[in-house]
């Protein structure tokens, strides 16, 4: 890339930046160049310019640093952007270096401070930088207006803005953010009021988010975006033709902030609003402070899958409270939050959805350890992602395991105690970012100190640094899965779909019954029960993967034109990644994947691009036909 830089020549070389972050000495950050303990961004300040002609965003990042004595440079992460110029506060150039492109951590921005502590970068983003997504009209659900978004986690907030990007280092922000007239910008702060906001064909918003988080939870939204408050605290922006569906669905956001309150303590962030997301989201749910971002494969018309409205927002206390300090500690984030979450749910629903929950859980976490071998470093807790891209991190063991250890430290220490100890980690470690050595630590301290038979028993260090379900794992299992087993059995037995008694089944128990039939099923078979059950024709998207999954693993091609609608009206990862792997294992599938995913890419968000890419077209392949 000849035009990577276009600020001012570069005036002496500053790419000595070390590969690590030096977190207080001993801790390290694999996935940031930069070295926080020298200088370290306290606060962002961002004006753009929302262009959805050239797919840009345009403008400056005012950077206020907290500076060392006898520190000389800042480094800051960015990836593809094109920085125009670096000064002080007082307007002069300041030198900068690029330094080399790597795949996954981007390029380092190095910048000699000159005794300044406040930086501002002009800057632009590229059309493809990563964190972001623009999409046509025709992409939305109205398809009346282009709608923008970001997605930070894990490593692209750097694509979009130039700073430090790594969990352990911690920032607020303020926002001026100018779009299009007749489109609203959200962020993941509280908007401000202000006066003159219309500028003939453009309008500016204004956001603030006072609490310092770390950048990867800097989040913006651009389209033609409605609100409907839900209770107090809590509301939902959506498409305006989404708007009542969601109202309806998520009617128990507030009392589900309540019940995580009562678990957790006291939520910290003001307002918490969730944003209804284009289909293309490649996730089920973010958390975004103030805003969690959603994706409408969630709005099943019973509120049955608002389960995950319990974990993004989970996520305010385990994730954005309390960060991992690193990706390597990523269980933290995600194992005690879906530890909230089947506690939310077991509060608002009841403990048989709780259970369904935990079953559905624990097959996923046994599968995926069989999958990986039993000596898999990936199914330990705390991973290893130096030198890969943490997305290879992101899968059922830290969400999974991670939950059970803390069922298992429940179970020993008693709900009470436990629920306690959770509080005061909440309390004591607010608005910092902690590593899987000061969680057991902590534990240990506040927890199990004095009682050496309940850690022996825990055995916490192989639940953490050995692969596998430790064999004191509590057992799980719900009575209201288990019927659906009988109905298993009946079917695979012979029992025409008709008999099957599946009365006032929800979300769970289809999900379970299609996971749980066997492969081998003969035509027939899946003929019968998709015309019982009208299973390519749900609008559940939950039940229709599990569906289409089973009836690609049989080669059953009556699903194909289901199953293309599917991989292209939406594009998040959890449902296209096991379809599009289970086609490429059969002649038929193949072509119909590559057929399919000609069609769909473009559509997709980078994410799930570079997730299908190696599954639909393998390094190899694409070498032998010249791609
Ligand atoms: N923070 C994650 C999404 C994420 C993970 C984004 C890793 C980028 C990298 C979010 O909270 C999450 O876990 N989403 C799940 C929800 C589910 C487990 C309830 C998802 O998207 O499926
Ligand atoms: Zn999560």
């Amino acid at each position: 890339m000849s035009d990577r830089v276009l600020g001012p020549p570069l005036r002496h070389d500053l790419t000595k930046a070390p590969v690590l972050v030096e977190i207080d000495g001993a801790r390290t950050d694999p996935h940031s160049y930069a070295r926080p303990s020298e200088a370290r961004v306290v606060h962002v300040s961002l004006d753009l310019f929302v262009d959805f002609e050239t797919r840009q965003l345009t403008g400056h990042a005012r950077l206020r640093l907290d500076v060392a004595p006898g520190a000389a440079q800042v480094v800051l992460d960015t990836r593809d952007l094109v920085i125009r110029s670096v000064q002080d506060d007082h307007g002069r150039d300041l030198p900068f270096v690029l330094g080399e492109s790597d795949p996954i951590r981007g390029q380092a921005l190095s910048i000699d401070l000159a005794g300044s502590a406040d930086l501002v970068i002009a800057y632009a983003t590229r059309p493809e930088a990563p964190a972001l997504q623009w999409l046509e009209a025709e992409q939305t659900t109205e398809g009346a207006a282009p709608f923008l978004y970001s997605q930070g986690h894990a490593l692209l907030t750097r694509s979009w803005i130039p700073t430090q990007d790594s969990p352990a280092v911690r920032q607020t922000f303020d926002a001026r953010i100018q779009v299009p007239a007749d489109l609203t910008a959200v962020m993941s702060g509280h908007s401000l009021e202000i006066p003159d906001d219309s500028h003939g064909p453009f309008r500016t918003f204004a956001f603030h988010q006072g609490h310092p988080i770390p950048a990867y939870l800097l989040a913006l939204a651009v389209g033609k975006i409605g609100f409907r408050s839900l209770g107090p605290r809590t509301g939902v922006y959506a498409e305006p033709a989404r708007l009542d569906h969601a109202h309806a669905e998520f009617a128990d956001l507030e009392r589900m902030l309540d019940a995580a309150e009562a678990l957790l303590g006291p939520y910290r962030w003001g307002r918490l609003d969730a944003l209804v997301m284009p289909p293309s989201f490649p996730f089920g749910g973010m958390e975004n402070p103030c805003l969690m971002f959603i994706s409408p494969s969630i709005l099943a018309g019973d509120r049955s899958l608002t389960s995950l409205l319990g974990h993004e927002l989970a996520h305010a206390w385990s994730g954005n409270l309390v960060t991992n300090a690193t990706w390597d500690d990523f269980w933290l984030n995600e194992g005690f939050t879906v530890y909230a979450e089947l506690r939310i749910v077991e509060a608002l629903y009841g403990r048989f959805r709780a259970e369904m929950l935990e079953v559905y859980g624990r097959r996923e976490l046994l599968a995926e350890i069989e999958r990986r071998g039993a000596g898999s470093h990936d199914t330990c807790l705390k991973l290893n992602l130096a030198g890969r891209d943490p997305l290879e991190g992101v899968t059922v063991t830290p969400y999974v395991k991670g939950a059970t250890l803390l069922h298992a430290i429940e179970r020993v220490v008693g709900r009470d105690r436990f629920d306690n100890y959770l509080r005061s980690w909440f309390e004591r470690r607010a608005f910092t970012s902690v590593t899987t050595e000061e969680f057991l630590a902590d534990v240990r301290r506040h927890l199990l100190q004095g009682e050496p038979g309940v850690e022996s028993a825990l055995d916490l260090e192989r639940w953490v640094y050995a692969p596998g379900l430790p064999d004191n794992a509590p057992a799980v299992s719900s009575p209201r899965l288990t019927a659906v087993d009988v109905q298993v059995a009946a079917f695979v037995t012979g029992q025409a779909a008709a008999a099957l008694d599946v009365q006032g089944w929800t979300t769970q128990e289809w999900r379970h019954f299609l996971n749980a039939l066997p492969r081998g099923l003969a035509e027939a078979r899946l003929a019968d029960l998709e015309h019982t059950f009208a299973l390519s024709a749900r609008r559940n998207a939950e039940v229709l993967f599990a569906w289409l999954r089973l009836a690609v693993g049989h080669l059953y091609r009556p699903v194909t034109e289901a199953l293309e609608n599917f991989l292209i009206d939406q594009g998040r990862r959890k449902f296209v990644e096991p379809l599009y792997r289970e086609l490429m294992d059969s002649e038929w599938g193949r072509s119909l994947a590559t057929q399919i995913y000609q069609r769909a890419r473009p559509r997709y968000h980078a994410t799930t691009r570079a997730t299908i890419d190696p599954i639909v077209h393998p390094p190899d392949a694409g070498a032998a036909s010249g791609r």
